[in-house]
């Protein structure tokens, strides 16, 4: 597992969306805050590869912003139409102020 700093606590706030693209696996990655806790999905709508982090956030679903699909970010799953197929879920950890985020690569 590769680790890759998406920002601070600091300065990803509750209800925001902080983008970071992991070079190695060209993976971009959204990292959400919802309400002090951090998940993290790949950014490409699994309807139409729209980008979902710079979708609203609401709770801890977020919308797309090409045709409102929309997904939980704790899971990944689709909870409204049009899209259907999960989006990629990351494992996030805190290291003192920094939030990582975990890829695949070694
Ligand atoms: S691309 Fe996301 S809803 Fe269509």
């Amino acid at each position: 597992m590769a680790w890759v700093e998406a920002g601070t606590i600091e300065n990803i706030p509750a209800g925001r969306v902080a983008l970071v693209h992991h070079e190695a696996d060209d993976v971009r990655i959204a990292v959400c805050n919802v309400d002090g806790q951090f998940y993290a999905i790949e950014d490409v709508c699994t309807h139409d590869g729209g980008p979902l982090g710079q979708g609203e956030l609401e709770g801890d679903e977020i919308e797309c912003p090409r045709h409102g699909a929309r997904f939980c970010v704790r899971d990944g799953r689709a909870t409204l139409m049009p899209a259907v197929m999960p989006v990629r879920t990351f494992p996030i950890k805190i290291d003192g102020q920094r939030v990582l985020v975990g890829t695949e690569s070694e």
